[in-house]
């Protein structure tokens, strides 16, 4: 063996032939197969309502829309994350307020969230880090007491559970955005899903198509453009890859916390390593494994090790490097440097992903095992 990628998709006989049915069947766009699609993620997850849609961030921005957030309005959010994120938050015109993270889960400290909500304050918007869900009983404790909404970017957190209540589910009041993007707990080759009440999803419903709405059903082309809309529908050939994913969604889950628990098990008692450890009470989604360096027992940075890493074969990752702050935009956009979020930075210096994927072989995952303990004993101190 010579390489191992990143990351490989779990794409089998179902999906291949789902799309080519409907593929010939006439009917491309949003139709009768997105509809399933979503009636099936309801099921799956539990759910008050849900639209596909084009992409998480798509989702994001409609989501933001939809709760009226604008022009003076603050969003409470981590920096540890895509830019994808902060993005939707711009294009609604509101202002990003970063709040640090824990440094063991990575995701949003509800107690540094408490200390950024200002009069303006209208969302929080965590990030389930890597599939781990966040404090929810926290965030929403804050939520409620100051009267502003949650909007969860879960774009990584398909699966995942809370104190047994599902992300996306009716155990939450909030908004849940999903992203299917190829590597995601479940892909449709780019996608993304809504969840939250009818009444919110309905709004996003109309804003996902142009705003346009259609008194009857069959005639089409009577349709009456009712709100400034977008493009952002889902279409029944990503339906087609979505259904055959749903279906194995729980056997590709299992897989993934398999790998996951594997390498901490492999990693553990390596003092050079920091493991991800999730907390008992949640079901992590196991999207990805975010292992952290210990740079104090190391003679190297993250980066001389991800570029020897990959010159061994592996393929890595980094979530997220820098942070969302520290990117030359986000710099000059929000005016927010070096030091405002000293864990943040800490651990997006010493964050490397390692490959995970359901149908990894045992000799690639060992491979890997093998290559990193191999930089970590050339490094050590
Ligand atoms: C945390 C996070 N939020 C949002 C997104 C955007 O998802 P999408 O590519 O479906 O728009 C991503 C994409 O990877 C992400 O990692």
């Amino acid at each position: 063996m010579r390489s191992v990628p990143f990351f490989k998709p779990s794409i089998g006989e179902e999906e291949i032939s789902r799309v080519s049915e409907v593929l010939k069947s006439g009917w491309l766009t949003r139709g009768s197969l997105t509809e399933e699609f979503e009636a099936r993620c309801k099921e799956f997850l539990g759910a008050n309502g849900c639209i596909a849609l084009s992409s998480a961030t798509a989702g994001l921005h409609l989501s933001l829309l939809a709760l009226g957030v604008g022009e003076g309005d603050e969003v409470i959010t981590t920096a540890l994350t895509h830019v994808a994120t902060v993005q939707a938050i711009l294009y609604v015109g509101a202002r990003p307020v970063f709040a640090d993270i824990d440094p063991v889960t990575m995701n949003i400290s509800p107690s540094d969230v408490l200390s950024k909500i200002s009069p303006k304050t209208k969302v929080i918007l965590p990030v389930h880090f890597a599939g781990h869900p966040c404090e929810m009983d926290e965030l929403e404790e804050i939520a409620s007491s100051h009267g502003i909404y949650i909007v969860e970017d879960a774009a990584h957190a398909f699966g995942a559970s809370y104190k047994g209540k599902m992300i996306g589910g009716k155990g939450f009041s909030s908004i849940t955005v999903f992203s299917f993007y190829p590597n995601k707990p479940i892909t449709t080759g780019e996608g993304g899903l809504v969840c939250g009440g009818e009444d919110i999803i309905d709004k996003i419903r109309l804003l996902s198509h142009h705003g346009v709405v259609y008194p009857i059903k069959e005639r089409r082309w009577m349709y009456s453009a009712v709100e400034l809309g977008y493009k952002y529908n889902f279409t029944d050939i990503q339906a087609a890859i979505g259904l055959a994913q749903l279906s194995k969604a729980k056997d590709l889950h299992a897989k993934r916390e398999r790998w996951f628990k594997l390498y901490n098990e492999l990693f553990k008692d390596n003092e050079a390593l920091i493991r991800p450890e999730p907390r008992g009470y949640v079901y992590s989604s196991y999207y990805i494994y975010p292992l952290r360096l210990n740079l104090d027992a190391l003679k190297c940075s993250r980066d001389e090790f991800a570029i020897a890493l990959e010159e061994e074969g592996v393929g890595v990752s980094i979530h997220y490097s820098p942070p969302v702050h520290l990117h030359p935009y986000y710099r000059v956009k929000l005016g927010v440097g070096e030091g405002s979020l000293p864990t943040t930075e800490r651990v997006s210096e010493s964050e490397l992903t390692l490959p995970l994927y359901p149908e990894m072989s045992d000799e690639e995952f060992y491979f890997v095992v093998d290559r990193v303990l191999k930089l970590v004993n050339r490094w050590k101190r």
